[in-house]
């Protein structure tokens, strides 16, 4: 298997073409992913290639972790350019899997439970959406069985749960997460925003707007950099805010100026709005005064 892309859809496949580099002490990387790649997810791929002998990467939209009230068939499906674009990487392995693969008896019984910060920001809008995350990204642990697996950071509370989960359930894999790749202009790289209308755009701006002005009023602490980030969205009728918080990086506890983290002056700023139809969630890390 050199320089060669293995397309495989099926979990008997991916452990036949991965049980070699194991069996040799090779270091197996896994990026996994819902397709409609952009330049974060190449940016995530680079890494494991860094840092492993084989990446395997997978394409999987997950049914379960997307709520009856939300459009699982609006999600942007692009499979051939997403395969091409990784073949062109020189990723080892695609694991392309369908839906009946992965879920053989319908939906799972046996779900991963997220715990109480599951409940909160992403949680709230999208009720059993980490539940559904957890449980796939469990499965697909076992079925790749990675020693390293690369998240990116813009789902900030998927990456928390995902690093409690391989702590609580003692998972053998190191989970890397990289920094949200943006436009020039601030945009963070989402596969959400193929959705947006043209005239669209730069109300999603808004997201990486009200983080920079948090950030800006951050050395006068936790309630101004909050109310920096929601004047923003005030400002901008075409971009509805869903939640503007600040959490401690460490514990994903929220912070305020009686309550602060244990990462110091470390805060991370969530955001999440509605651009017409299309929910956007980014964050960063600010430092409060
Ligand atoms: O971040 C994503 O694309 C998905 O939530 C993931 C981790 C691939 C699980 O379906």
């Amino acid at each position: 298997m050199t320089g060669e892309t293995h397309l495989v859809s099926t979990i008997r496949e991916l452990r036949a073409l991965v049980a070699p580099y194991r069996a040799r002490g090779s270091v197996v990387a896994f990026v996994p992913t819902m397709g409609a790649l952009h330049e974060g997810h190449l940016a995530l791929v680079r890494r494991a290639q860094q840092i492993a002998d084989v990446v395997v990467v997978s394409i999987f939209v997950n049914p379960l972790q997307f709520s009856s009230s939300e459009d699982l068939d609006r999600y942007p499906h692009t499979l051939d350019t997403d395969v091409a674009s990784l073949a062109e990487s020189g990723v080892a392995v695609v694991f392309v899997p369908p839906v009946s693969e992965i879920y053989p008896d319908g939906a799972a019984i046996t779900r991963i439970s997220a715990g109480p910060v599951a409940d909160r920001y992403e949680g709230v809008a999208r009720p059993g959406h980490f539940s559904g995350v957890l449980t796939v990204v469990a499965k697909l642990f076992n079925i790749v069985s990675p020693d390293i697996a690369v998240f990116g950071q813009k789902d900030a509370q998927q990456v928390f749960l995902v690093r409690e989960m391989v702590h609580d359930l003692n998972l053998r894999v190191r989970v890397e997460a990289l920094p949200t790749v943006r436009e020039p202009d601030g945009l963070a790289l989402s596969s959400r925003n193929r959705l947006l209308l043209p005239g669209q755009r730069s109300a999603a701006l808004t997201l990486s707007t009200a983080l920079r002005a948090a950030d800006a009023a951050a050395r006068r602490g936790a309630a101004s950099a909050v109310a920096a980030g929601v004047a923003v969205f005030a400002a901008q009728s075409e971009a509805q805010l869903d939640y503007f918080d600040l959490v401690d990086p460490v514990t994903f506890a929220r912070i305020t100026d009686d309550a602060r983290g244990d990462a110091g002056s470390d805060a991370l700023a969530l955001v999440a709005a509605r651009v017409g139809s299309v929910r956007l969630i980014d964050n960063a890390r600010i430092a409060l005064g």
